[in-house]
């Protein structure tokens, strides 16, 4: 039997912490506000109960990546961080450089626990800033004022060998120059990584409502690609530049665990909402959680894991996600191994005309799509996989 041409991309694990102090009019993650304090040591022991079943579905991994997402995981205790790390390597073991992340909300506050969490074993934290300007922190309806999300950037640069920051961008009323000085100034404080994402208007957000009323508008398609150009443009100068659309680092600093989920490894989903693709034999699998809460907290308690869908993946599916996921990245794919998920090569009429357009690139065994192929990524996949 030939090995599961996953296993080298790493075996990453997610933890996913469903709260927040409030929710933010933009957002539709699995997160969720709750005026009675959160019971953590219960939700600790159906951690550790999840990953314990997990860890017995596909035993003997060793972890090469954590990440703890939400909802914000820096409203949990430092020792509820360290205890759920506990689980995972009485589980599995960790390898000794493991890339051990939690996302944290840039507030005063959560500053003040990053020492317990690097105590605990996190490693890297991404913070929320979101923008670097006052009046479109208030509209987006964060908690944060810049001066404090500056202070604990401060704070986590003097615990943690390495940080991160989102910003989102294509804000209304937002012009390329504004942007361009605001990124400037962000990667001034930056060292290593950025997650930049353009606003998004999600289904059934605050935002949505706001826009459907036309009390909300965004840039259009043209501005849009304006501030998309800019971002690439400074930070490309700055030496930071997009390993993946939305994600850039120098080079060396990319997110790996994120590069578990690009380069199509395998990856274990804990917590209400969390997806997972877990490797059994030669088969990959698909998993899902419950999402509310309480709701997984009582299954988990009650059936020892919180898993309502999985699903046995074709082998056309993993090589459409494969190629879904690859090639978000600069780096592209090696076709040898979509071949190796579907048993055929990717398609010669597609592969010729993609390249003639513009739109694709093959240097050696890797195939990347273009700056050009990049706003038509989709478009290009369902040429190559047909
Ligand atoms: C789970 S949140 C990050 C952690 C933390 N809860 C926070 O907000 O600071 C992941 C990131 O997704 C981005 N995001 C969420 N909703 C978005 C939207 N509608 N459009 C663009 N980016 C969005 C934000 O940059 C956010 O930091
Ligand atoms: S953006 Fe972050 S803080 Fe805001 S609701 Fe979403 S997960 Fe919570």
């Amino acid at each position: 039997m030939i090995d599961h041409p996953t296993r080298d991309a790493g075996f990453g694990v997610y933890v996913h912490w469903p709260f927040c102090a409030s929710k933010c009019p933009y957002c539709d993650f699995n997160s969720h506000v709750r005026h009675q304090p959160v019971d953590q040591e219960r939700f600790l022991a159906a951690f550790s109960q999840e990953i314990a079943h997990t860890a017995a579905r596909i035993p003997g991994r060793t972890v090469t990546s954590i990440f703890f997402g939400g909802g914000t995981p820096s409203l949990m205790k430092p020792d509820t961080v360290g205890a759920i790390l506990d689980a995972i390597g009485g589980a599995w073991s960790i390898d000794p450089n493991a890339e051990v992340t939690l996302e944290a909300n840039p507030t005063s506050v959560e500053a003040e626990r990053f020492r317990g969490y690097r105590h605990a074993g996190v490693n890297r934290v991404s913070l929320g800033v979101q923008a670097l300007n006052d009046p479109d922190l208030r509209r987006l309806g964060r908690m944060h004022s810049v001066d404090e999300a500056l202070a604990a950037v401060k704070v986590a640069a003097s615990i943690f060998e390495r940080y991160s920051f989102d910003l989102i961008y294509a804000r209304p009323d937002q012009t390329p120059q504004a942007w361009g000085e605001e990124l400037e100034r962000a990667i001034s404080h930056a060292v290593e990584h950025l997650s930049l994402y353009q606003l998004t208007i999600e289904p059934g957000t605050w935002f949505e409502r706001l826009y459907q009323a036309g009390k909300l508008t965004v840039p259009d398609e043209e501005t849009g690609r304006a501030l998309y150009d800019v971002t690439q443009e400074v930070c490309e100068r700055r030496g930071l530049p997009a390993y993946e659309i939305s994600n850039h680092a120098r080079p060396g600093a990319e997110s790996r665990h994120n590069l578990v989920y690009w380069r199509y490894g395998e990856y274990a989903g804990i917590g209400p909402g969390a997806h997972g693709r877990l490797v059994t034999g030669n088969a990959r699998l698909a998993t899902a959680t419950e999402k509310h809460p309480e709701t997984w907290l009582e299954r988990v308690e009650r059936e020892g894991h919180g898993v309502i869908e999985e699903e046995v993946l074709t082998s056309e599916a993993e090589g459409d996600e494969f190629l879904l996921m690859g090639l978000r990245l600069k780096e592209g794919v090696d076709p040898r191994r979509y071949e190796a998920f579907t048993g055929k090569p990717l398609n010669e009429r597609g592969l010729r005309i993609l390249r003639e357009e513009g739109l694709i690139r093959i240097d050696g065994t890797r195939l990347s799509v273009t700056e050009k192929g990049f706003p038509v990524l989709n478009a290009v996949i369902a040429e190559l996989a047909a």
